[in-house]
């Protein structure tokens, strides 16, 4: 079951980093996206990614052409259709991804494997918006964010999956150079099961006034070696997004550690997203010195 066609849905953050490391491993990559613009700045992005491991001594320039040259743009779906497999990495919306599938699932050959890169959605319930046939090579391939530099991808079965498909999807995340772990569907996987209620206890943290947002981040940082403390990965990975996940979490254990704190609602009411907007824990009007902000 060996994967050389690849089709990538969706090419913001998730699905550009996507695209470009199966292109860089050799692939055949058709990324879709819904209108010319999108895909315009996603393929520009990977371009200047690519450029700046040029520029570093990362990537030879022959290397850089020939990755751009495995890479294709379209706004139709049907361009998946000869793809081994179709990653799936669109807006986190349950109905926006099934309307998706079942169209995908005509466009498709019987033996294209279907993807989600989804982080906290159900894979199942995109799952029977396929056929029973496809249902059965359905999988998800949770990616990390940024998706060329973080090593894990999250290989995801369903009750239904075939179990070569689980492990033809092993195999070829090992081939793009990843490093994969086995899962199985539950809300969040392994590393969000972990990682969301982490996040969301720093919050509590500042609330009750355990620390400051620097103070709290540095304690991580520097006394458990993370790369990054709580509130700077909170502002990277997006206060919307952390929110969102966490509400879908809770919504599938029903457990208070992943219920989202009342100020993580309130910044995601007032805009404050974290680094895409400008503003989260920290204030980024100056981006290489972020200043923490007053919240409470
Ligand atoms: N794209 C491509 N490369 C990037 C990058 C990006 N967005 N950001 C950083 N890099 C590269 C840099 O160019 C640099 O490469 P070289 O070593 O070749 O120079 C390397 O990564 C290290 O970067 P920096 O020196 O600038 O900074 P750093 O050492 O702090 O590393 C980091 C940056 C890799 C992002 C690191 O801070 C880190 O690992 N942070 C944690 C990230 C994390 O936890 N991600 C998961 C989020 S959760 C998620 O994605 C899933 C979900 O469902 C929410």
């Amino acid at each position: 079951m060996a994967i050389h066609k690849v089709a990538v849905l969706g090419c913001g953050l998730m699905g550009a980093g996507i695209a470009q490391v199966c292109a860089q491993a050799g692939r055949d990559v058709t990324v879709i996206e819904v209108a010319d613009e999108y895909l315009k700045k996603g393929l520009g992005g990977i371009e200047k990614q690519l450029g700046k491991l040029v520029e570093k001594g990362k990537l030879a320039a022959d290397d850089r052409d020939a990755t751009l040259g495995r890479l294709k743009g379209s706004t139709r779906l049907e361009d998946a259709a000869d793809a081994d497999l179709v990653i799936e990495a669109i807006i986190e919306n349950i109905e926006e991804k099934n309307r998706t599938y079942s169209a995908l699932d005509h466009a498709c050959k019987a033996e294209t494997i279907f993807a989600t890169n989804t982080s906290s959605l159900s894979v199942t319930q995109m799952m029977t918006a396929t056929t029973a046939e496809r249902q059965r090579r359905f999988i998800g391939m949770h990616f990390f964010n940024p998706v060329p530099v973080m090593k894990l991808v999250e290989v995801v079965r369903t009750i239904l999956t075939d179990r070569e498909v689980f492990e033809a999807a092993t195999t070829f995340a090992r081939e793009i150079g990843k490093v994969p772990v086995q899962t199985s569907d539950r809300s969040g996987f392994i590393v969000n099961r972990l990682l969301v209620p982490y996040l969301l206890d720093a919050i509590r943290a500042l609330e009750e006034g355990v620390g400051s947002i620097v103070d709290i981040d540095n304690g991580m940082k520097l006394g458990c070696g993370y790369p990054m403390g709580p509130f700077t990965l909170l502002d990277f990975v997006g206060l919307d997004t952390t929110y969102y996940i966490a509400n879908i979490m809770f919504d599938e254990f029903k457990e208070k550690r992943f219920a989202p704190p009342p100020l993580l609602k309130r910044m995601v009411l007032a805009g404050l997203y974290g680094r895409k907007s400008g503003r989260g824990f920290y204030d980024y009007a100056d981006a290489q010195n972020p200043t923490p902000m007053s919240l409470l």
